[in-house]
């Protein structure tokens, strides 16, 4: 068999086998207990590159802060932020509160119900708009997502790159050909819980698969090689630094500025080298006389007394970044133009959204008082 979901009986036994599996198995996860497309929009958003064991209390705190699409419209941009601080891309935060006011500006307050008019929100893309309308409508719309398209790859024993163009004319094609006429929503989630729970990268548990005999990477004992392996991503590595400065009992923050990584979000001031210097410690990657000038030009205020607080080691997309943390005292000046700086306390710091390692650095500050 070449393309197995172009056999109507093929298709047939698999959604016997998935929809009356998935109940069996389906986990207890919270954005399953509602029909509301607005939660389940939240859920997908917020599931688009993090993991399910992260989300729960993400999403828990989330809907409970904003139970509905007018309250988190109405609520300012920073605490919508706050609630995502810690989940990364927030680019994701800021689309959905975005959307959250064109559905109240133009869907008078009530989330769309139709394909085309959800795919026009900012922030969502052909995924989450059949994931919001399969999984909330039962609509008969494919979703395609990392888990799903595992195993559709080794359904079909699909050996080509999922990620090219072929490759996503090919899973798009299966993922609507093999849906049910009924309970998509089911039949979606049922995909994407196989991927998560059985068909795994990695020792997939195929003893325990309900389509088994289905499965054509299987039969031709492909299985360890479907889904071809994603291209190796080319990692870079930077060095950049941040800076406490310490004025009294309190601390600088400056709002990141639109177009900068974290828009929107509060952050010490940081800068970026351009050559890599992970090899060097952080006073030699930074001398103290560097950084006062820095601040100096970039901020606009002037300093005394740097020295290394914390170095943390992170990943962002494809950089590799070594951040040193310092901290300094201030001495004077004002802030330049265009510049939003706050003189937070202490105890003060939880309420602002930060970046996640500007978090850490406030941690590490804290501790070291
Ligand atoms: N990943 C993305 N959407 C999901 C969902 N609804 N259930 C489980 N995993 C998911």
């Amino acid at each position: 068999m070449k393309v197995p979901h172009e056999d109507a009986n093929w298709n047939q036994q698999l959604r016997r086998a998935l929809l009356r599996w998935f109940p069996k198995i389906a986990r207890d996860l919270p954005w399953r207990k509602t029909r509301e497309l607005y939660r389940i929009w939240i859920s997908e958003v917020m599931l688009q590159q993090t993991q399910v064991a992260t989300v729960i209390d993400y999403y828990q705190r989330f809907v409970a802060s904003f139970p509905t699409v007018q309250s988190l419209a109405a609520a300012p941009e920073e605490q919508v932020l706050r609630h995502w601080e810690g989940l990364g891309y927030y680019r994701r935060a800021r689309q959905l509160h975005a959307a959250a006011k064109r559905v109240v500006e133009i869907h008078g307050s009530e989330f769309p119900a139709t394909f085309d008019e959800v795919l026009a929100l900012p922030g969502i893309g052909r995924y989450t708009a059949g994931a919001i309308l399969s999984i909330g409508a039962d609509q008969r719309l494919p979703i395609l997502e990392a888990n799903s398209i595992r195993v559709l790859c080794r359904l079909a024993a699909f050996d080509g790159d999922p990620a090219s163009t072929e490759g996503q004319r090919f899973l798009w094609q299966m993922a609507e050909a093999i849906l049910p006429a009924k309970q998509c929503g089911q039949f979606n989630q049922a995909l994407m819980e196989l991927g998560s729970l059985i068909c795994t990268p990695r020792e997939p548990k195929c003893d325990q698969c309900p389509v088994i005999e289905l499965c054509q990477a299987k039969q031709q004992k492909k299985v360890e090689q479907i889904p071809r392996p994603a291209r190796k991503m080319k990692f870079e590595e930077v060095t950049a630094a941040a800076v406490v400065i310490v004025r009294q009992e309190k601390v600088l923050l400056r709002r990141c500025l639109p177009g900068e990584r974290w828009a929107g979000l509060w952050d010490f001031p940081r800068f970026d080298r351009e050559l890599h210097a992970g090899e060097l410690t952080a006073a030699e990657a930074w001398p103290a006389e560097r950084l006062i000038d820095l601040i100096r030009e970039r901020v606009g205020l002037r300093t005394r007394c740097v020295q290394p607080l914390k170095t943390i080691r992170h990943g962002v997309t494809r950089f590799k970044i070594t951040l040193h943390g310092f901290q300094a005292k201030y001495l004077g000046g004002k802030a330049k133009a265009g510049e939003e700086l706050a003189w937070v306390q202490a105890d003060e710091l939880e309420t602002y959204p930060l970046s996640t390692t500007g978090r850490k650095l406030a941690h590490a500050w804290l501790a070291s008082l």
